[in-house]
């Protein structure tokens, strides 16, 4: 098949989270199992002066109609391996910026324009191609209007672009919700700006375009299908999502096993397996050291690696703060996000030197190395798509506590409930029930022999990518 993805973010040109590591490894898995895949994402900074994109190559030149304007740009491209080719989109008024979507504090005020430029970037690359696609991917609300943009561009011009477009919903509390007046510079027929279309409280949407016109709609775990269908879930679009009732699926992602597998990762300062630990309580050595800890420190140690927002639970750490301060425990939280939730992590670290450690950066080493490195994971999430640091710490013999929402409830086995399977300690998003994960957590660390088989049975679960890209070849297969 051919088949082409487009994302805001892809491992490893651009990533914040995981979107990029799933668009990165799904088309990566798409292309070892023999089809023809394209990846299109923004002509970020970060992407084009990426080392591996060293190779790229102006292919086109871009003339986009936004409104009553033309605007410029053009698309580059390298193919990195078998199979695949990475296309970026570029215009450096958009894209020539130092983070995808912000300064850090706030989103950049621009983002409907940047996106609409992308989306319709896209589409006019796959027509100067001649790329005849089988299948159009996009992901998330940055991608939400392709599906109606490329209908409308093949009607202009009479031309088949693709024979099925398929949306991916990664997190549906980011909606891409602008004032209705940026809807001319899509171009597209004005009665989509009426209820049935792309109206949200009288403002434009640009999710509703993914659920509504996609061939086919996915997301990202068969629970979050099922809870985005509820108004506690659904962000105000649990109607929208209900009209697509018969056809959405929740597919699970993978992980990318030449990027996250302890036994080769580049990142860690030791390698282990299963069959030997002994690399793992070097990597836990390392963390400690690195963070001003005690490295011969005995008690467990809890690793956090997150956007620090309300979704994440970051504040239910904040309330269980007493637990961190008193118990013979040591904390590691690396993360970056909202400003208030990044003050009290450091403010806690402050108060608790030698005990709480606050890494605030993005860093991609240091991400693999709190895997690694602790004894258990924390993910008390109010709601998760799918969550991938859960399958991570699995794979890395770290056990994950986490909520019973989402994707985490999905891929953890909880330990007390099924002592024969368990791999994970689960508990409702709330203080309280990360506090009982957390004095759980305290006796089985206390129980070696359980602990292992607990590690061991995580280990050998399979997350590959592979499986998971399967089940999305089913999908497209029955969709064409
Ligand atoms: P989400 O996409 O909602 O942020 P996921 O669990 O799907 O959550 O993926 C998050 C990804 O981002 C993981 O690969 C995680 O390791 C990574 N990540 C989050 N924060 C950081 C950080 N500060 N430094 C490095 N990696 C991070
Ligand atoms: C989103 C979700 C996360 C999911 C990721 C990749 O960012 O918040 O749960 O794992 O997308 O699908």
């Amino acid at each position: 098949m051919k088949i082409v993805h487009v994302a805001s973010e892809v491992f490893p040109y651009a990533k914040t989270g995981g979107l990029a590591d799933a668009a990165g490894a799904l088309a990566g898995a798409l292309a070892d199992a023999g089809h023809e895949v394209s990846v299109f994402l923004p002509g970020y900074r970060i992407a084009v002066d990426h080392p591996l994109a060293a190779g790229a190559e102006r292919r086109l030149q871009l003339r986009i109609e936004m409104g009553d304007a033309f605007m410029s740009g053009d698309v580059r491209s390298f193919s990195p391996r078998k199979n695949l080719t990475v296309y970026f989109v570029c215009r450096d008024e958009f894209f020539d910026r130092r983070q995808p979507y912000g300064n850090g504090e706030r989103d950049y005020e621009d983002n409907h324009h940047r996106f609409i430029f992308f989306c319709k970037g896209v589409v006019e690359a796959l027509r100067l191609l001649e790329l005849r696609a089988d299948i159009v991917h996009g992901h998330d609300w940055q991608c939400g209007l392709l599906p109606l943009l490329l209908r409308h561009a093949e009607q202009r011009h009479g031309t088949t672009l693709a024979a099925k477009t398929v949306f991916t919903v990664h997190n549906l509390a980011f909606q891409g919700v602008f004032p209705m007046r940026s809807f001319y510079r899509t171009n597209l027929p004005d009665e989509l700006t009426g209820i049935d279309g792309l109206e949200f409280y009288g403002q434009l949407n640009m999710m509703k375009g993914g659920l509504l016109f996609a061939d086919r709609v996915t997301t990202v775990s068969p629970s979050y299908a099922r809870e985005i269908q509820t108004p506690e879930f659904g962000c105000g679009l649990d109607g929208v999502v209900q009209t697509r009732a018969g056809d959405i699926v929740g597919l699970l992602n993978g992980i990318d096993p030449a990027i996250w597998n302890p036994a080769s990762d580049v990142h860690l300062p030791a390698r282990y397996s299963a069959a030997d630990l002994s690399g793992k309580a070097a990597c836990r050595a390392e963390l400690l050291r690195h963070h001003g800890l005690d490295p011969a420190f005995k008690g467990p140690v809890f690793g956090m690696v997150c956007r620090f927002t309300e979704q994440k639970g970051v504040d239910l750490v904040l309330a269980n703060a007493d637990f961190f301060r008193t118990a013979d425990v040591r904390l590691v939280l690396l993360g970056t996000g909202e400003p208030r939730f990044v003050e009290a992590v450091r403010e806690l670290a402050m108060a608790a030197r030698g005990r709480i450690a606050a890494d605030v950066r993005l860093d991609e080493a240091m991400s693999h190395l709190v895997e690694a490195g602790s004894d258990f994971f924390l993910m008390p999430s109010r709601f998760e798509p799918c969550g991938l640091n859960q399958m991570y710490s699995q794979a890395y013999g770290t056990i994950p506590l986490v909520s019973r929402v989402g994707g985490l409830a999905d891929t953890v086995t909880d330990l007390d409930e099924n002592p024969a399977e368990g791999t994970g300690l689960m508990f409702p998003p709330t203080a309280e029930g990360l506090r009982d994960g957390l004095e759980r957590a305290l006796r089985l660390h206390a129980d070696p022999a359980r602990r292992a088989a607990a590690q061991a049975r995580g280990m050998r679960k399979d997350f590959s990518w592979a499986t998971a890209a399967q089940a999305y070849q089913r999908l497209y297969d029955e969709a064409v």
